[in-house]
């Protein structure tokens, strides 16, 4: 009798499978909130899982360091003409095995250690990899960030203008891992041009919103547009850089060889299938129903008395800006996670909580909008939310709101039809 690779993994690591069982449940069983996550299709969790896993194909297509890489040549191929498709590039590399290193090749191909970046501070929405002093970018670079306004919370193009006049940079970076509002990639080539500048935009978290024509589209504006493939894009987890013709070799040298070895080539064939699957009208339609849940759950957060950064939301996220509650981040993550939502504590502009405690939760909605929930149930995630915040220590709240989080989401299961 042949066996499923499930069973292949039961007989051979049951505690392994176990952790995924328990992991497979607690997905189905809770509100998934975290504004980078998604519920990937089966077709993508096969691809990922498949024999792909065991081929090494250093270098591209037709020109690889390995023997036997014609058919998984096959699968790199058609990822990059899905992505060329999707976002209307003139090059696409798929092989970044994360978006933080996407970044980082996109930096070895643009700058030389030292050279000046300007980019979004990430106290108020940027990426590690925007030059934080923790991460590689901010000790092999000379970074200048930019923020928002103290009044309102936008973007402050002023100071990103002011600053580059300042600063000269070789490179502008523009895009965020926490910002609520549209971020208009052309502005950022106006003051980019006028410092001769090279422009980047990590789309990591709007990728989805792009592809679906829901965000102004930043790639005729930018030399290089990063992504993952993992959030509102809803592919496997991984990196992707899109870039103009006349950085596509640059581009390739600095992936490969200069900061990866092999590609994962079964994440790559799951980055073809989940942009097979965006090029879907469907896609487009799902997108539409992420930036409606989003402002549906912004309005009903608000009518709540929850005060979010920027005012609400233009895509699939908001920040909750917790002072005027007397909370900490922490404290309303730590309550909502005993409650079955999933949300991740997050520094708010001008933040004074160290960043293990914050001001603010991030919110977002792509993962419920996969499991099929709708604007009644943002209505009923805005009021759950409410009620924790106002019983953080109260486990009576906290566990009946579990039993009626768990009662909903079983009405929307995740992988009804997977074994
Ligand atoms: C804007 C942005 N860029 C890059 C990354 C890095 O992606 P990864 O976690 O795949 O390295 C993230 C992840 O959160 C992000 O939000």
């Amino acid at each position: 009798m042949l066996k499923t690779a499930k069973q292949f993994l039961e007989e051979a690591d049951p505690e392994i499978s176990g952790v995924c069982g328990r992991e497979r449940a607690r997905q189905e069983e809770g509100i998934e909130l975290i504004a980078s996550e998604n519920v990937v299709h089966p077709a993508v969790l096969a691809a990922a899982g498949s024999v792909l896993t065991n081929k090494y194909a250093e270098g591209y297509p037709g020109a690889r360091y390995y023997g036997g890489c014609e058919v998984v040549d096959e699968a790199e191929t058609l990822a990059v003409a899905r992505a060329k498709a999707l976002f209307g590039c003139e090059h696409a590399n798929v092989q970044p095995h994360s978006g933080s290193q996407a970044n980082m090749a996109v930096y070895l191909a643009a700058l030389k250690p030292g050279d000046s970046v300007l980019a979004m501070n990430l106290s108020h929405g940027g990426h590690l990899t925007h030059g934080a002093s923790v991460n590689f970018s901010g000790s092999l670079y000379r970074f200048v960030h930019y923020g928002v306004r103290r009044e309102d919370g936008v973007l402050d193009m002023e100071d990103v203008a002011r600053k580059a006049a300042e600063s000269r940079p070789k490179l502008i970076v523009c895009g965020a891992s926490a910002y609520p509002r549209e971020i208009d990639a052309r502005a950022f080539r106006a003051v980019a041009d006028s410092v001769g500048a090279m422009l980047m935009f990590d789309i990591a978290h709007i990728a989805g919103l792009v592809a679906a024509k829901l965000h102004k589209d930043p790639v005729p504006w930018c030399d290089f547009v990063t992504t993952t493939t993992h959030k509102t894009l809803r592919g496997p987890r991984g990196g992707m850089i899109m870039c103009r013709g006349e950085h596509a070799k640059a581009i390739d040298k600095a992936v490969f060889p200069g900061v990866q070895g092999g590609p994962l080539m079964h994440v790559i064939a799951a980055k073809a299938v989940a942009f097979k699957l965006a090029l879907q009208p469907s896609f487009v339609e799902y997108q539409r129903r992420v930036v409606a849940n989003a402002a549906a759950l912004a309005h009903g957060l608000i009518t709540r008395g929850f005060d979010l950064v920027a005012g609400g939301t233009d895509n699939h996220m908001m920040l909750i800006d917790l002072r005027n509650k007397g909370l900490t981040g922490r404290a309303l993550e730590q309550a909502l996670g005993r409650a079955g939502i999933t949300v991740n504590k997050n520094a708010v502009p001008f933040d004074t909580e160290k960043p293990t405690v914050t001001s603010g939760v991030r919110i977002g909605t792509p993962a419920v909008t996969t499991r099929g929930f709708g604007l009644s149930e943002m209505e009923q995630i805005a009021e759950w939310i409410g009620q924790v915040a106002e019983h953080v220590d109260d486990d009576g709240v906290t566990s009946s709101i579990r039993a009626s989080v768990k009662a909903l989401c079983s009405r929307y299961p995740l992988y009804a039809d997977m074994e």
